[in-house]
Order: C-alpha cells, then structure tokens, then sequence
C-alpha cells in the first residue's frame, strides 16, 4: 500500500500492524446481514486481538440488526465468544497471547460510584477497545455489546476477556458470554435461589433453560418449566433439570397462574423468573408467585409495553420484583466456574449448542431463532 493511500490518522507502525479479516455486519436497519472485510486496528495500550473460535447467535444480535437498541450502524454483530488472545498491546497485563477466553461485556471499571461502594456488577463505566473496528473504507463500525464477534478476529479491552479451562469446548464457553450467563444468573445470582426452594420459569428459550438449569443446580426442590412450544417443555425436564413443564399454548393466562400454583400446594413458587420479556408471562410470573415471593424480569421488554397493574396488588403481595442484566454476573468469578462445574458433569452448559455453523450462515439462524428451532446456533471458525 502506498502512502497516498494511507487512512491518515493511522500511523506506518499502526498500519502493518492492523489486519483485515471477514466479519458480519448489519448495514441498516432490518436489512438482512452480510459478510464483510473488517479492519481490525492495532491495539491500543489495553486492547487485545483475540482470534475467535466461537459465537453463539443471540437475539440481541437480531435486535441490533432490526434498530431495536440503537441506531448506531452500520454494527458488527457477535459476542457470546470464546477464542484465543492474539496480540495485546504495550499496557496489557491481565492476558498473554495463546491465553483460551470468554469475551465478556462487563469488564468493571473499579473506579466509578457503583465500584466504589463494591457493588461492581453494576458497574456504570465498563471496559472496552479504545479504538474502532472499520471497513475497509474507514467506515466505523459499532460492535454489538462492545465486542463484535462474528468475526475471524476482534479487538476488545483487556479486562473483556476471562481465561476459563482450555478443555473446555469454545462453542459451549462462548455461550457463557451472554444469554446463557444471564439466564443462569438469573437464578443463582438475582433471585439468589436457595436450597428447598420452588421456582416457576417462563419462556424456556436458551436464557430461560438456562434459568432452569440454574435453578436445579441451587438445590430448588421443584422447578417448573412454562412455554407455548411443546418442545422446549421437553427439552427442560429431559435435560435441563425442570422437574414439572407447563405447555401454556391453550391456556389462559389466568390457567396457566393456576396450574403453577396447584403444583406448589396451591400457594405459589417462592421465586419466578419471567424469560421472555412480554405482558401476558410478567404478569403470570407477578401473580403466580407465593406472598412475598421474588420476581426476576431477564426477559428484555420492548421500548414501548407498559404494564399495568394495581397498585395494591405491588403493595399488598410483597416480596420484590427485580430486574436481572447479564445475571448480576461477574465474569472473572463466574464464567471459570460454571466451564468448570461443565467439564465435571455438573451443568449441562453443552446441551445450548444445538447446531455448528458458519460465518455465512447468521442470517439463516435468526430465522431459525424465531422459529424456535434451536437454543443457540453457534459460528465456528
Ligand atoms: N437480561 C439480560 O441480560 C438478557 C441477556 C440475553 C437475553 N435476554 C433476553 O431474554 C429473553 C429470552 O431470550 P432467548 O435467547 O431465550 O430467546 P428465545 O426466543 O430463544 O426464547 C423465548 C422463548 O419464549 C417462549 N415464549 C414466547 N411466548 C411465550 C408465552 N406467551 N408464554 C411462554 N413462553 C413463551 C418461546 O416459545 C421461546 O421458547 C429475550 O427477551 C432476550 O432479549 C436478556
Ligand atoms: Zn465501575
Ligand atoms: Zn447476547
């Protein structure tokens, strides 16, 4: 490349050292995804280049391609990701190059008024890249939860990846980056659940299997499984740890409050976890509930539901209603954990991948999404 042809912000060092590799981007809103060359900076003093091996499809990455989070494209979508460190910069000290690692979006500051006061999980200034990732054009690109992953290479901060056992296969550590995390978490970080105790999920997509699975694994005595497809409900008792489904597909609402309650001696689960994000499975998560029971929204609402219930109703029940991001996870302590207790035979994090693909494939799997076809599609380079 010749001078003249220089971006000129890069400097000579900055452009041997960057990299251009395939990605999948969302140009505009709606429009269906495509495969991309991705310029990926040197990186700065705390930056990492990490050579992906694996990213599950969430629905945070249909999200962003359909406008629903921000208007910020054209985005490169990705981030439930586990690969390898490739290069770091000058400052880096947390990871070396050939380091295994789940990419994560919470790299806690230490520093801001939640850190400050310990609570790091809600960290309000987290970590990531200092610089962009472009096309080849220069056009900046807004990587999807600050990661950007379905991509042969990413660039992130630092503190954005978590080495876990290296035993561990990439396709099922990957999905600890994100939906998987936060439907776990859920349950044993949000709604704490605890040994003895009943807990009711609705919408068992991979979040709300995860909660299931979360749920099994803190000693709750019943866990109950809700969706309107029947095979999700299967997959729940037979591999995940539910020990009662409900297939709500005909019921009421109010059926499906009553059938949760009959099966907790007619009282209510002591904790329920709405995975699904909708008026009709929060209201059934609120109501079902036992008295003073713990609500958990890990479902993500869209921007414009309300919900509206009586007041009374909020004051007299009580109990809490708690929303959950991420799990109320933290990705140093839990993601090595949760690898571990997999490679033990004792959380079945192998059971979300339900199919390998490839780059080229992410528009079919968003389709298969919403389908219901499959818990997590996995890209694997
Ligand atoms: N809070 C977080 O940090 C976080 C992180 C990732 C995803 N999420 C959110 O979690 C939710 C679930 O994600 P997912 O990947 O599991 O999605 P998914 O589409 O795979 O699963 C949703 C499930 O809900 C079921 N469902 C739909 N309508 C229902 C109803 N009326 N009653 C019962 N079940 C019903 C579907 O059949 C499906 O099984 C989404 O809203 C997603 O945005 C939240
Ligand atoms: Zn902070
Ligand atoms: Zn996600």
């Amino acid at each position: 490349m010749s001078n003249s042809e220089r971006t000129p912000e890069r400097t000579p060092e900055e452009e041997t050292a960057q990299q251009t590799v395939k990605g999948v981007i969302a140009r505009e809103k709606g429009a269906e995804v495509e495969l991309a060359d991705i310029v990926i900076p040197a990186p700065g003093p705390n930056d990492v280049v990490v050579k992906v091996q694996a990213t599950g499809v969430c629905h945070t990455d249909l999200a962003y391609r359909d406008g629903d989070i921000e208007d910020a494209f054209p985005f490169l979508l990705g981030h439930e990701t586990a690969g390898i460190v490739e290069t770091v910069g000058e400052d880096v000290t947390h990871v070396e190059p050939g380091d295994f690692v789940v990419l994560n979006w919470r790299a806690v500051c230490g520093e801001c008024r939640a850190c400050r006061k310990g609570d790091t999980k809600n960290c309000f200034n987290t970590h990531n890249a200092s610089k962009s990732m472009t096309l080849e054009d220069g056009t900046v690109l807004t990587a999807a939860l600050g990661i950007g992953s379905f991509a042969e290479k990413t660039l992130v901060h630092e503190k954005q990846c978590t080495q876990v056992n290296p035993d561990e296969d990439p396709a099922a550590a990957g999905l600890l980056g994100c939906g998987i995390m936060a439907g776990l978490g859920a349950a044993v970080n949000t709604a704490d659940v605890q040994r003895g105790e009943t807990v009711a999920v609705f919408g068992l997509g991979g979040v709300g299997l995860a909660a299931v699975a979360g749920a099994a694994l803190a000693g709750a005595t019943k866990v109950i499984a809700v969706d309107v497809d029947k095979r999700k409900c299967d997959a729940a008792t037979e591999r995940f740890g539910a020990t009662y489904a409900i297939c709500s597909k005909d019921l009421s609402e109010d059926e499906v409050i009553e059938k949760v309650r009959e099966l907790t001696g007619g009282y209510g689960p002591d904790v329920t976890i709405d995975a699904v994000g909708i008026q009709p499975t929060w209201r059934q998560a609120f109501y079902s509930r036992d008295l003073a029971g713990r609500m958990v929204m890990v479902g993500v609402p869209n921007q414009t539901d309300h919900v509206d219930i009586p007041a009374i109703d909020l004051y007299a029940r009580g109990g809490s209603i708690k929303p959950a991001w991420y799990g109320d996870c933290l990705p140093e302590r839990d993601f090595p954990t949760y690898v571990d207790l997999h490679l033990d035979g004792r959380f079945p994090l192998g059971e979300f991948v339900s199919e390998r693909i490839g780059l080229g494939d992410v528009e079919e799997a968003f389709t298969k999404m919403k389908q219901g076809d499959v818990l997590r599609s996995v890209v694997e380079i």
